[in-house]
């Protein structure tokens, strides 16, 4: 076994930041030009993200690491690297991670040089990496949220296990004869103040990006698992955050996502607080940007000063999801949400007056510890009043460590079912219903792609976040362009260019 990474090398790393991943991503990219003779190709790797835009964005910058020490990203679970960035917020996505885990298990077996990384949420939990750590021991590395930004260096001590000479030709009959280097190496942190910006990221698309304006989370609603597994609230710097815009505006990208727990409440914890929405006015200044959006906003730190911010933009988008949960004032007190149904129904009047093409999304959950027939029906009430865009609906899922999973009354299972059904009928029936009234309106469309069923067609987005399919060409990507929306699908439009 190689334990290079025990001497010299480790011991002459900077110990600033981001000097320090800098000098890793260098070692990596030696490793990974030594490696390639082993793997008789340039090592591939592919990355899997499940759950939020967090994730999404935490994969870019993982993707932009990787990139830069020399792997070949692909779409391929055979790659010679798979990293699985996970969600633990309902039980489906750890099961999800299992399932797969199984099956990267028996591609190993064939490739005994494959390394599987497994970071994000779901390992920031004891109990599922004690799980990892029997039941699928061929897992390489595994890291958490706090420390996603000492992966160069955690993947260059996991590639330097990888021996450079294997002896392929005395594999006997199912035994490996020689070492494949493989030892899990597990580096989780409980909590962190230190935040690392300014690594490489290699972005999904080229003309929008992600930017992370926080980290964590203070709320404690009691379903959720995010602040045990995210950590306390922490806010980047306005200058930092602009900086980054800048940067991304000068590289082609027209729209940013501002992405946070719960962004309305971002500068608080800084030593100079600033608002959310004087931040908005400090990106709406950055020249090339045409449109910013942001997620999450919580409703009850949701201020009047935002409001205003939103209606006087020409770059804010007219979109706002604002997490419902449950429409029963008694079961948001549980819940730990700090609002009322009046207060919500009020902030969406007053959002509605202000910005009259708003499109409101949500989050709702069904079947909350004590969720009443009674409390369900305030919910489709809210609903049928405040007319959603779109909702997501999600079945209340337990999480061990949370308040609500010691609760008496969990709601069971066939009655959670079909108030989910019936939530999911009405949120259709009310989004059908907003998304035609837009109907033969020409309005600008941010292309992002061609169409994957009919390339005679692309694909891209309205400011108010609906998708419209129309004929045109790749040549479009990227391009703002004002599209006639010539038939409502529901969900989604049908249009044709009013320039081509
Ligand atoms: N069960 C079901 N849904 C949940 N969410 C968060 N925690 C849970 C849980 N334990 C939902 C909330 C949140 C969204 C991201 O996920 O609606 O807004
Ligand atoms: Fe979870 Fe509530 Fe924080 Fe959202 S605001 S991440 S639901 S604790």
């Amino acid at each position: 076994m190689n334990i290079e990474y025990e001497t010299e090398t480790f011991r002459n790393a900077p110990e600033a930041e981001p000097q320090r991943q800098e000098y890793f991503i260098g070692l990596c990219a030696e490793r990974i030009k030594a490696l390639q003779r082993i793997y008789g190709h340039v090592p591939t790797a592919d990355i899997r993200t499940f759950g939020c835009q967090m994730n999404e964005r935490d994969s870019e910058k993982l993707r932009g690491i990787l990139s830069k020490a020399g792997y070949v990203l692909t779409e391929d679970e055979d790659a010679d690297l798979v990293i699985y960035n996970t969600c633990t917020v309902r039980e489906n996505a750890n099961l999800k991670v299992y399932g797969r885990l199984g099956y990267l298990g028996g591609l190993k077996k064939k490739h005994p040089l494959k390394r599987i990384v497994l970071c994000g949420c779901m390992m920031q939990e004891s109990t599922v990496v004690e799980r990892i750590r029997k039941t699928y021991p061929f897992v390489d590395l595994i890291f958490g949220t706090h420390n996603i930004w000492k992966f160069a260096e955690l993947l260059y001590r996991m590639l330097c296990d990888i021996p450079e000479e294997t002896e392929q030709g005395e594999e006997t009959a199912g035994k490996r004869s020689h070492d494949d280097g493989h030892r899990m190496i597990i580096e989780i942190w409980d909590k962190t103040d230190q935040v690392v910006e300014e690594l490489p990221a290699q972005r999904t698309y080229s003309f929008k990006s992600g930017v992370n304006i926080m980290y964590g989370c203070n709320n404690f609603c009691t379903y959720c698992i995010v602040p045990y597994v995210r950590g306390r609230e922490r806010s980047r710097e306005p200058k930092d955050i602009i900086r980054e815009v800048e940067t991304l505006a000068q590289d082609g990208v027209v729209e940013v996502m501002l992405l946070g727990q719960n962004v309305n409440s971002y500068g608080k914890t800084l030593s100079d607080p600033v608002s959310f929405a004087q931040l908005l006015r400090e990106v709406e200044q950055v020249e090339g940007i045409r449109r910013i959006r942001f997620m999450t906003s919580h409703p009850k730190d949701l201020s009047q000063e935002l409001i205003e911010v939103m209606q006087n933009s020409e770059k804010i988008c007219p979109h706002l999801h604002l997490p419902l949960q449950s429409g029963s004032t008694p079961l948001l007190k549980k819940m730990n949400r700090h609002y009322t149904k009046e207060e919500y129904l009020d902030l969406c009047r007053r959002l509605r007056e202000a910005i009259p093409d708003l499109s409101l999304t949500t989050d709702i959950i069904v079947g909350f510890p004590g969720e009443t027939e009674e409390d369900f029906l305030e919910t489709l009430d809210v609903v049928r009043r405040v007319r959603f865009d779109s909702a997501f609906t999600f079945i209340y899922s337990k999480r061990t460590g949370t308040p609500a999973a010691a609760m008496e009354n969990q709601v069971p299972e066939d009655v959670v079912k079909e108030r989910f059904d019936r939530l999911l009928s009405l949120v259709q029936e009310v989004g059908k219903e907003r998304c035609g009234r837009l109907q033969n309106q020409v309005l600008p469309v941010l292309v992002e792609h061609v169409n994957e069923q009919d390339p005679a067609l692309v694909t891209g987005r309205l400011a108010n976040n609906l998708i419209v399919h129309f004929p045109g060409d790749a040549g479009m990507i990227g391009k703002i362009v004002p599209v006639e929306l010539t038939e409502s699908k529901g969900f989604y439009y049908l249009g044709r260019n009013k320039i081509g």
